[in-house]
């Protein structure tokens, strides 16, 4: 397994692949890789010849008050756990090289990016897709891997793939969660045992949504008032927000009858926990 710091380097490194006709399956990450993240390049390396991960936690979509600083970064076991998974590169570039002085091209999804996380993590989205359309130019993959975990992120970066006309194919695969239900996150581990307990609502009431539609009930208020009651009995969680919308163009219902997306975060302690669920 290579790690490839330089930009110019991995950018050859693809075109010489391409030439011989090998095509490659790219992970984007931000690194601290967990079971989330290995079921993506397990994925990538059943379905393509070359698996490239990158690993950079890009500065441009933390908010200045977030966890950009205190984002665990845990290089030596990433590149333990992707030479186990068969990954071929790691890419791993630093932020000068990314945004060198002077940078000024910043890429948005409109409407998309400033609902739902985009409403309180204003500017997220813009750094989410500038990041991912320089990695897919630099790394020229033809299939990336994304978790529904970050379902609005999942759909954003479909959308931009389809309006630019970009030619990587986007797969999202689903999320992969703790026995009891918690989603993997690298920010779980900023939980304390008493708030790993009460993250678990998270799950718990989109588990109770899915009874309730299940049961008949299709008034959308109606199942988020029962979720929020449930998420309040827990000490430490603060509701960001809890919705029903549609799962293409996030617009809210307030009828359920078709494909929707049900996606909350909620604030356990001095962590943001996000999770979601789709409705077919
Ligand atoms: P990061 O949080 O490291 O996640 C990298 C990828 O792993 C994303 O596509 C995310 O949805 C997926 N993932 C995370 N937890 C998962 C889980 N429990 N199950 C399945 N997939 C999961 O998301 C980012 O990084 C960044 O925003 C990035 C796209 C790399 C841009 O900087």
């Amino acid at each position: 397994m290579k790690i490839i710091r330089s930009i110019e380097k991995m950018s050859d490194f693809s075109k010489t692949l391409m030439r011989k006709g090998k095509s490659i399956g790219f992970v984007p990450t931000m690194g601290a890789l967990h079971e989330g993240h290995l079921s993506l390049i397990r994925k990538a390396r059943t379905d393509t010849d070359w698996v490239v991960v990158s690993i950079f936690v890009n500065p441009i979509q933390f908010g200045p008050r977030e966890d950009f600083k205190k984002y665990p970064r845990s290089l030596k076991q990433d590149t333990r756990l992707c030479s186990k998974e068969g990954v071929d590169v790691i890419f791993y570039p630093d932020t000068k090289q990314m945004y060198p002085a002077g940078y000024k091209t910043y890429l948005t999804v409109q409407e998309l990016s400033d609902c739902l996380c985009g409403k309180s993590r204003p500017g997220h989205f813009k750094g989410v897709t500038t990041v991912i359309m320089k990695l897919f130019n630099i790394v020229r993959p033809d299939i990336a891997y994304f978790g529904q975990k970050d379902a609005q992120q999942a759909i954003i970066i479909k959308k931009m793939a389809a309006d630019l006309n970009t030619p990587v194919r986007i797969r999202i695969m689903p999320t992969i969660r703790e026995r009891e239900g918690l989603a993997l996150s690298s920010r779980n581990i900023y939980l304390n045992t008493e708030e790993r307990k009460e993250a678990l609502v998270l799950s718990q009431s989109l588990k109770l949504a899915k009874r309730l539609i299940r049961a008949g009930r299709t008034d959308a208020a109606w199942i988020i008032r029962n979720m929020r009651r449930l998420i309040l009995e827990k000490k430490k969680a603060r509701i960001n927000y809890i919705a029903i919308v549609d799962a293409e163009n996030l617009k809210p219902i307030s009828r359920i009858t078709d494909r929707c997306l049900i996606a909350l975060a909620v604030w356990v302690g001095k962590t943001r926990l996000i999770d979601n669920i789709i409705i077919d």
